[in-house]
C-alpha cells in the first residue's frame, strides 16, 4: 500500500524547532516558531492559567461528552471578545474548535459545502498554512498583494486594486492584527477602505485573528472585525486562544460565523456541527474549560489581562531592542520596520542565503523568508544577534 508514497517535505515553520533543539551550540538563538519566551527565554505556563486549572481540578464533575460545538460558556465568553456588541447575537455562531488551524478547517468545509468555486483570496505573504491547509481543503486560492518589501509598509493600493478586480462573491482572507509574517497591519483609514472593497464587490470577509491583544490592546486589535461585521450580511472568523493565552498544545481556539439572519444561522450550526462529526467529533475540553474559567470570572480576567500586557509590551519592547542594536552594529541599514511591527512577528529583511548564514554560522534561527520572532529576543542576546546581522549583510 504505502510503497507509492515519497516522504512529504518537514514544515517550514515546525521543523525549525527540531533543527534548533539538536543544535549544540551555546550562544544560538531561536527566532522561529510562534511562542511568546520571557526575558529568561522561557515559555511559562500563565499564573491565571495555573490558578484557573487548579479551580477547575477541584470543580469539574464530569468528563461526558458535551457537543460537536463545544461549551457553550466559553463560546459566548469569546464571541464577545471578539465582537463585543458590533452586532445582534442572534445573527452570529460561534463554536469551540481545537485551535485555529481546526476553526480554518471547519470554516473552509463550509465554504466548499455553499459555494465550491468562490476563489478565497490571501495575502501575499501569509502564514505559511494557511495554503497548504486551507487550499489541501479543496478551496481555490488567489493571492492579493499585502507587503510592500521596498516600504515595509501595507501595499494598500495593490491591495484595494486585486479585491475591487475580484469576482462577486469572491472570498476575502485577512488578519485582523499582528500579520503573520510582516507584523504590519493596516491602519483605521486602510482598514475603512479595505471595507468600501469588500462591500463594493459583495466579498466574504473571512478574518484570522491568533494574535488578539499582542498588537494594540484586546479592543484595538479587534477593530477589523467589529468595524466589517457591521457593514457586510455574512462574515467568518477564526480564532486562536493559543498565544495570547499561551495554551498553544491544549489547542483551543473559535469559529464564528455572522449570518445574514437567525434562521440562515441556524442552518449554518447544523452544517458545522456535521462537519466537525465526521473531521474529530469534538474539540478537546481542557484547554477550553480553562479560558471560560477565566474570562467568565471578573478577578482571572483582569489577572489575564495584565499578563497579556506584560506579554505585548515585552514583544514590542524587544523590536524596538533590536532595532536599537542594529544602528550601532549596521548604521549604514534602515531597520526601523522593527520597531513599527505589531506582534510576534516581523521581516529581518535579509536574503534567503542571509537567513541561511545566520543558522549555519552563528545558531540563529528563523524562518527562511527572514520573519522573526522577536519573543526569541533578549537584553543578553541582543548583542550577539546585532553583530551576527551586521557581519552578513
Ligand atoms: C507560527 O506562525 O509560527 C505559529 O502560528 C505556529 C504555527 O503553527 O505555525
Amino acid at each position: 500500500m504505502f510503497e507509492s508514497l515519497q516522504a512529504a517535505p518537514a514544515d517550514a515553520i515546525l521543523g525549525l524547532i527540531a533543527e534548533y533543539r539538536d543544535d549544540p551550540r551555546k550562544q544560538k538563538i531561536d527566532l522561529g516558531v510562534g511562542v511568546y519566551r520571557t526575558a529568561a527565554g522561557e515559555t511559562p505556563v500563565l499564573d491565571v492559567v495555573k490558578k484557573a486549572e487548579r479551580r477547575l481540578v477541584d470543580t469539574q464533575t464530569s468528563k461526558a461528552y458535551i457537543s460537536t460545538a463545544g461549551d457553550p460558556a466559553f463560546n459566548a465568553a469569546m464571541q464577545t471578545l471578539s465582537f463585543a456588541d458590533a452586532v445582534a447575537g442572534q445573527r452570529l455562531l460561534t463554536i469551540q474548535t481545537p485551535g485555529g488551524s481546526a476553526s480554518l478547517r471547519v470554516a473552509a468545509g463550509l465554504l466548499l459545502r455553499a459555494r465550491k468555486d468562490a476563489a478565497v483570496w490571501v495575502s501575499d505573504p501569509t502564514w505559511n498554512n494557511h495554503v497548504p491547509l486551507l487550499g489541501g481543503a479543496g478551496l481555490t486560492l488567489k493571492p492579493y498583494p499585502y507587503y510592500d518589501a521596498a516600504t515595509r509598509t501595507v501595499h494598500i493600493d495593490a491591495m484595494l486594486d486585486t479585491l475591487r478586480a475580484a469576482s462577486k462573491g469572491d472570498v476575502v482572507l485577512l488578519h485582523a492584527c499582528c500579520h503573520n509574517p510582516s507584523g504590519i497591519d493596516p491602519n483605521l483609514e486602510q482598514w475603512r477602505a479595505i471595507g468600501e472593497a469588500v462591500v463594493e464587490r459583495e466579498l466574504l470577509p473571512f478574518i484570522d485573528m491568533a494574535y488578539q491583544g499582542f498588537g494594540t490592546g484586546l479592543d484595538a486589535d479587534a477593530f477589523a472585525i467589529r468595524h466589517l461585521a457591521g457593514l457586510v450580511p455574512e462574515l467568518l472568523l477564526s480564532t486562536s486562544c493559543s498565544k495570547n493565552f499561551g495554551l498553544y498544545r491544549d489547542r483551543v481556539g473559535t469559529m464564528s460565523v455572522l449570518a445574514k439572519d437567525s434562521k440562515t444561522r441556524d442552518i449554518i450550526a447544523s452544517q458545522a456541527s456535521s462537519l466537525v462529526r465526521t473531521l474529530y467529533s469534538m474539540p478537546p475540553d481542557h484547554g477550553a474549560a480553562v479560558v471560560s474559567t477565566i474570562l467568565n470570572d471578573a478577578e482571572l480576567r483582569a489577572a489575564w489581562i495584565v499578563e497579556l500586557d506584560a506579554m505585548r509590551e515585552r514583544l514590542s519592547g524587544m523590536g524596538k531592542l533590536l532595532q536599537e542594536a542594529l544602528q550601532v552594529t549596521a548604521p549604514g541599514h534602515d531597520f526601523s520596520h522593527l520597531a513599527r511591527a505589531k506582534g510576534m512577528f516581523c521581516f529581518l529583511g535579509v536574503s534567503p542565503e542571509q537567513v541561511a548564514r545566520l543558522k549555519q554560522e552563528f545558531g540563529i534561527y528563523m524562518v527562511g523568508s527572514s520573519r522573526i520572532n522577536v519573543a526569541g529576543i533578549t537584553s543578553s542576546n541582543v548583542e550577539y544577534l546585532a553583530k551576527s546581522i551586521a557581519a552578513v549583510l
